[in-house]
């Protein structure tokens, strides 16, 4: 009774008593659901972001000045101080001041998937999923530098109990469960044109997480940070669910992240076409900043195109990074300046009459925060390291198309087709030179084209057919 009457009031002091309405008619696990949603809600931070974004017009954003950032091109890694770097990146990791940290709060609704993301199976052969891609380049990577590497995953309320028993089932993939750190983020109400908070049901608010940003306080409320601490990690490797391919810990992006003594780093990609769906790191106003791509428009300089057709602004934002763990517990003591991000959408919603409606344009806001704006944050210029796409960001965005499923299979076979070359394998390729047939190797098989091109010595390889190697260096290819 004490905290229905606390949030009551709360309600009311903040113009959102109107929640209350179909009290009388729900049950006592509807009434405890929505109290404990309502324990949860950050009211004065919903009073600010609803006056500045919804009552009040916001001022579009505006910079005087953009400038390009300044990118380690990707030969760096090959260049002057690339040995510098991966003997400092080495070292970090053989010291084990090395966690892994993922976002993976979303589901593989675009994929047309009822699941985790990281469940997907993106494996043309195998059925091996995103989830086990990573996992197995850990186990090699711990193998190789001799460190635990505790891998931290976020989820939200939508995937936690599914990822835990994913990873429950699988044996946490021999990477041992006290390894394996789950953190839930944090969920914020949507409101509607007027700033109110909206319900689902009569007993439920409609919420949403509260984006990757909210990894952040996520880390600090759910003691990972301590325990980064308490395990001698200084620096997280920070990556996305979506992208198999991705160097979960890169020893140059380590190293180069190491020996300048940076807070945050990132890796930055060539843009394939002015309007390619990613962020671009760019300095706004002498600011390290990454406009998103939903920003574009706002922006038009970050359209321009040289004679050649290469985008002048074209660092896109592949969402890897490291982040210190000091700079973390840092952005979060002023996680009150932290930028909110405002997304119109159609949100399903209960009307007066307790039904529910299901509208066909935007009716209401979702507030989110993106990681990417700690880097606001950095007090001295944040390193941004160039990559190449192949073997390295391939994201999954949807089944077919740019970004997509079948892309990332594709990416498989190039990257993979290229090892097999190495190796002196013929490679069925079609009449533009690309792979004609599905590969797949497994990570805890080798990680690197060295490694595979030295334990596949003196094997013949048909691969006629396709082909996935596993772990112990088996070959099966499909039926024919
Ligand atoms: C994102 C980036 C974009 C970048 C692109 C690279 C944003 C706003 N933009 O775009 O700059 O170029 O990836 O692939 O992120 N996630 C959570 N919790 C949330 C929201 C997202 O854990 O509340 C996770 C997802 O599981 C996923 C990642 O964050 O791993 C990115 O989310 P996604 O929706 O795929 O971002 P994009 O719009 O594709």
């Amino acid at each position: 009774m004490e905290l229905e009457k606390t949030l009551r009031e709360r309600c009311e002091a903040h113009g959102q008593g109107h929640v209350f309405r179909f009290w009388g008619g729900l049950n006592a696990e509807e009434r405890g659901r929505l109290l404990a949603q309502l324990e949860q809600v950050e009211f004065p931070l919903m009073a600010r972001l609803a006056r500045e974004w919804i009552l009040e017009t916001p001022p579009p954003a505006r910079f005087d000045r953009i400038e390009p950032v300044p990118v380690l091109p990707a030969a760096v890694h090959r260049g002057e101080g690339a040995p510098e770097a991966w003997d400092a990146g080495e070292e970090t990791l053989r010291a084990g001041k090395v966690g892994l940290f993922l976002v993976a709060g979303g589901q593989g609704t675009r994929l047309g998937f009822p699941g985790p993301k990281g469940c997907y199976p993106i494996g043309p052969l195998t059925g091996k999923t995103l989830f086990q891609y990573h996992a197995e380049k850990i186990l090699n990577l711990r193998r190789r530098f001799g460190c635990a590497l505790p891998w931290y995953i976020m989820v939200s309320a939508a995937n936690e109990a599914a990822t835990r028993a994913y990873f429950a089932e699988n044996g946490h993939f021999g990477l041992g469960a006290e390894n394996v750190v789950f953190l839930r983020q944090r969920m914020v109400p949507c409101m509607d044109g007027a700033g109110r908070f909206m319900l689902e049901a009569p007993g439920s608010l409609s919420m949403n997480p509260n984006g990757h940003g909210g990894c952040i306080p996520a880390m600090v409320e759910n003691g990972v940070l301590d325990d980064a601490r308490a395990r001698g990690v200084e620096m997280l490797s920070y990556f996305q669910v979506d992208n198999w391919a991705v160097k979960v810990a890169d020893p140059y992006f380590i190293g180069w992240h190491a020996l300048k003594g940076a807070e945050m780093s990132s890796k930055v990609h060539r843009k394939n076409t002015a309007r390619e769906a990613v962020g671009v790191h760019c300095l706004c106003d002498g600011v390290y900043q990454v406009i998103e791509y939903s920003e574009l428009d706002i922006y038009p300089q970050l359209l321009e195109t040289d004679a050649a057709g290469n985008v002048r602004y074209f660092a896109g934002n592949p969402a890897m990074h490291i982040l210190s763990v000091e700079f973390v517990q840092g952005v979060f003591n002023r996680f009150d300046r932290f930028p909110w991000h405002l997304a119109r959408k159609k949100i399903p919603f209960v009307n007066d009459a307790g039904e529910l409606v299901k509208p066909d344009s935007p009716n209401g806001c979702k507030f989110e925060t993106f990681v990417f704006d700690a880097l606001q944050f950095v007090g001295h210029a944040p390193v941004a390291v160039e990559i190449g796409r192949l073997g390295e960001y391939t994201p999954t965005k949807q089944f077919e198309g740019d970004n997509s499923v079948v892309a990332a299979r594709r990416s498989m076979s190039e990257w993979w087709g290229g090892w097999f070359d190495a190796a002196g394998a013929p490679v069925p390729r079609d009449a533009d030179g690309r792979v004609s047939v599905p590969l797949e190797v497994s990570p805890l098989f080798a990680l690197t084209r060295d490694e595979f091109v030295e334990k596949a010595a003196g094997r013949a390889w048909d691969l006629s057919r396709g082909l996935s190697v596993d772990a112990d260096g088996t070959a099966t290819a499909p039926p024919a």
